[in-house]
């Protein structure tokens, strides 16, 4: 396994008073607790760890209060620069994760370590707690001493992040048009007015008929994505990946139709939640959280009242946010597994609210998002689906900006379904970008010692780059 942010690395055995040794420690906690069952040593080990630094950090006082404000960690108020360099990835971590203030108090016993990150592994970014669910999901699990928290920005002249709410482009003509006329058919929806069946119809048949079948199209999808879906863009998304992975498990092609049809349609609730609601950056409050957790039961109520939709649409909408243990939004007894169509929805769509930018956060690069997936599965998602899943997008799908181990840049031109972690790549220069190299290099490669010659080290947005990737994929045949 590997372990790029070594937080999974031998726990530090001097404990100094460094907070980013704590938040590294908190950081290796969960994902310790991720990967092993209750009561395994190595989690023993991380939890004994942060208590220790802990301790070394608080020293005779009543407790530390650790802030992160715009990426510098604050302890008790003071900035600390240099281990907010240090610990870069580790703050973006818990960022992704929604913290970014940790307060622990003196009295605070190992045990609550240990709670706190089981907790951690089992939060993932697509969901949105309030700070007042934390606390009463922590203090449920008996920590009282320490509190997790989303601080809002103290600099008000500084406003959140904003994405733009579409794609600057789109390369591929059928998979524009789907979206256009998803778009049409979400504006008649949020207007109270159902849009008849025979246009759904008819953009299914552009959705699964033309754009499921177009490369272009597909890494478009799979691709980190930095704008803000909204419900309609997502939907197409959802619906394009969903009918894959009904390809990928074998459904005939009735079963893939209704689908196709379930996912499209699968956040129809969310037209009837203001957009103000649904974009909002910075903490939610308890009223608003009900209504967003409310979009399934809106939406599964709108597609009952249409005539002509196949009978699992409502059913898909109503179960997509309940996990395979039944975990999850709403409750409807913990008995009931969700329909095997609801189960495929819920893991395209974790991926697809993943891979594109939120108000509150930045978006996850495919590689990160199937390790969320692989986190969650056998919990929250069907396992067997997630496998299937993951050789369907790859860790690192077409048009991926990589950087490799020997400090090459590359765009992801192809890839393998019996070794998705080894794509193979087109060189590029990070100066001309212009000029791609024209070199190709196949991660799957080996060298004499039997080890790979170059492998990815990360994934990177390629807004960060000057190069055209949709031209340098036109322009390459592997
Ligand atoms: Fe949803
Ligand atoms: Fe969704």
């Amino acid at each position: 396994m590997t372990d790029p942010q070594g937080v999974l690395a031998e726990h530090e055995t001097e404990h100094t008073r460094d907070p980013g040794q704590l938040l590294r420690s908190l950081a290796g906690l969960k994902a310790a607790c991720a990967l092993y069952p209750d009561g395994h040593p190595s989690i023993d080990g991380h939890v004994e760890n942060a208590y220790g630094q802990a301790q070394a950090l608080i020293g005779d006082r009543p407790g530390v209060e650790i802030d992160i404000l715009r990426g510098i960690i604050n302890v008790d108020g003071e900035s600390q620069q240099q281990a907010s360099r240090i610990y870069r990835r580790v703050i973006d971590e818990l960022a992704a994760m929604g913290i970014d203030s940790i307060h622990i108090d003196a009295r605070v016993a190992p045990g609550e370590f240990r709670a706190l990150g089981e907790y951690l592994a089992d939060h993932h970014e697509t969901e949105r707690d309030t700070s007042e669910s934390v606390a009463a999901r922590l203090s449920s699990n008996g920590v009282a001493h320490i509190s997790l928290g989303r601080i809002l920005p103290v600099d008000s002249y500084e406003p959140g992040q904003e994405w733009p709410e579409a794609p600057e482009e789109i390369f591929d003509a059928d998979y524009r048009e789907s979206v256009d006329k998803a778009r049409d058919a979400f504006e008649h929806f949020g207007r109270g007015l159902a849009p008849g069946a025979s246009v759904i119809r008819e953009l299914l048949e552009v959705i699964v008929g033309r754009a499921s079948h177009s490369g272009v199209a597909m890494s478009q999808v799979l691709a980190l994505k930095s704008y803000e879906n909204l419900t309609y863009l997502h939907s197409v998304n959802v619906t394009l990946l969903s009918v894959r992975l009904g390809e990928r498990i074998g459904l005939d092609e009735l079963t893939r139709m209704a689908l196709a049809e379930a996912a499209l349609l699968h956040d129809v609730g969310k037209t009837r939640i203001p957009l103000e609601i649904l974009t909002k950056s910075g903490a939610l409050t308890d009223r608003e959280f009900r209504e967003i957790r409310d979009h399934p039961r809106l939406g599964a109520e709108i597609l009952i009242g249409l005539d002509g939709l196949s009978p699992l649409s409502p059913i898909v909408a109503l179960e997509h946010h309940i996990g395979f243990d039944g975990s999850g939004y709403p409750d409807l007894g913990s008995s009931r597994k969700p329909h095997p169509l609801s189960q495929v929805v819920s893991v395209v769509d974790i991926y697809e609210s993943l891979t594109g930018a939120r108000s509150y956060r930045d978006p996850v690069t495919p590689d990160k998002a199937c390790l969320t997936l692989a986190r969650l599965a056998g919990k929250k998602l069907n396992p067997a689906l997630v496998r299937a899943f993951v050789s369907v997008v790859t860790f690192f799908p077409i048009g991926t900006v990589v950087r490799t181990t020997l400090d090459e840049l590359g765009v992801v031109v192809r890839t393998f379904e019996d070794d998705t972690l080894h794509p193979t790549i087109l060189l590029v220069s990070e100066d001309e970008p212009d000029a791609p190299t024209r070199e190709i290099a196949d991660l799957r490669l080996r060298g004499d010692d039997g080890r790979h010659i170059r492998q990815v080290a990360e994934s990177l947005s390629a807004d960060d780059f000057q190069f055209d990737v949709p031209r340098i994929l036109r322009s390459t045949t592997v």
